[in-house]
């Protein structure tokens, strides 16, 4: 008789983004002439880059012909790109990371859910509160989080980590160290970002523990401020306890073509045993690698056009991100983030709860954004607007915002 991953059965609801995609089509249906503005799932309106376009047609046109047409993808990557990487968003900013240590993938979300895999089941985790949720779903499907406690909204063996507005959003340590630590900077709702100073503390704290840090960094590329690290290899001995995540999602408006990578130093040695090793393994087994069309888009993303041009999208959005800000406080709300990363992060007003003020957005402006408590409990009565949207319905969303 076939049985179930019962872990799968303690995850509660649905999908975040699955769940506010229903409401929203479920208040469409009802009211067909709302022109409805989603600053909701942090998701891409720019087209690609011209440069990243046309490598696109001419990696397309080799694989018409029998003399460039590619096969299976290499599964760690294409050095073509790997190399790219190890380069510009490493050695120039002057971390410690070769093109070997470089694992090419179809996203970040995959390979932050996927790696817990390589951890023993008895890992604690430590996450940040709020967070992304595919750092705890996936650990409970994997069966390492104990049981959801739906008053507390928490699962008990999950060591969470309080971000509020006392400590500017980022975590304190707590005294019993977790053995796996999920950091993710800029932030992920919440827009803040950590000092290299703070940083380098969870680098030491982790070594010291022998904890491993999993470090998201896929919103890297918004930075704008001095002294903010855009790598955790940024800092001493990080070679030794973490792993970072990077996607190219955000950073070139490859959300629908799919592109990231993983960061596993070969120094990273757990139990006598380099992570490299095994996340290479894995990565073998389970993964045919990224096609090789959208490697080459990826590669054209580090040519000298492709920066320019992806630079351009990025100060589009974050453009965006300083209507929103500016917007919210003149109309009175205590807002955060929106400065080094693409999401805003608002208190809602009159003590309203997150989906209480979802509902009133929805219904009275017509504008959808993401309920802070859906990022975990000391989300709630926050609200998360994404700059990501097109200038127009930017400025339109945050003028009825205003009205209201
Ligand atoms: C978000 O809105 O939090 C992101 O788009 C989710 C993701 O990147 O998977």
């Amino acid at each position: 008789m076939a049985t179930i991953n019962k872990n799968f059965t303690k995850l509660p609801g649905s999908y975040l983004f699955s769940t506010i995609a229903k409401k929203v089509n479920e208040f469409e249906k009802a009211n067909p002439d709302a022109n409805i503005i989603r600053l909701g799932i942090g998701d891409v309106t720019k087209p690609l880059a011209p440069s990243v376009i046309s490598a696109l047609h001419s990696a397309v046109d080799e694989m018409a012909h029998e003399e460039t047409f590619k096969g299976y993808a290499p599964d760690l990557g294409y050095s073509f790109l790997r190399e790219k990487i190890a380069v510009s968003d490493y050695k120039d900013r002057g971390c410690d990371i070769s093109a070997d240590e470089i694992f090419v993938s179809d996203g970040a979300k995959c390979d932050c859910s996927n790696i817990q895999e390589i951890f023993g089941i008895d890992n604690t985790i430590g996450v940040c509160d709020p967070v992304y949720p595919v750092y705890v779903d996936s650990n409970v499907m994997a069966g390492r989080t104990g049981l959801y406690n739906s008053d507390t909204m928490r699962f008990d063996k999950v060591i969470y980590m309080p971000c509020n507005a006392d400590n500017g959003f980022v975590p304190e340590m707590p005294d019993k160290a977790p053995d796996l630590i999920y950091l993710c900077f800029p932030n992920n709702p919440t827009g803040a970002v950590i000092t290299k100073e703070a940083l380098q503390k969870w680098v030491d704290y982790a070594i010291k523990n022998n904890s491993v840090i999993l470090y998201d960094s896929a919103y890297e590329a918004f930075i704008s401020e001095e002294n903010v690290p855009h790598s955790i290899y940024e800092c001493d001995g990080a070679r030794k306890c973490a792993i970072e995540f990077r996607s190219f999602s955000k950073t070139a408006g490859f959300t629908g073509l799919r592109l990231g990578y993983t960061v596993v130093p070969k120094s990273l040695v757990v139990e006598g045993v380099e992570l490299h090793g095994l996340w290479a393994r894995r990565h073998g087994t389970k993964y045919n690698g990224a096609p090789y069309i959208v490697q080459k888009a990826g590669e054209a993303v580090y040519s000298p056009e492709g920066q320019r041009e992806i630079k351009e999208n990025i100060s589009y959005y974050m453009e965006n991100a300083k209507i929103i800000l500016t917007g919210l406080k003149e109309a009175g709300f205590e807002s955060y983030g929106g400065v080094n990363a693409p999401y805003i992060w608002l208190k809602t007003p009159n003590n309203m709860t997150s989906w209480e003020f979802f509902d009133y957005l929805l219904e009275k402006a017509n504008v959808v954004g993401t309920p802070g408590v859906g990022f975990g409990p000391e989300g709630e009565n926050y609200y998360r607007l994404t700059a990501f949207g097109s200038r127009e319905n930017t400025i339109k969303a945050i003028d009825r915002i205003k009205k209201l």
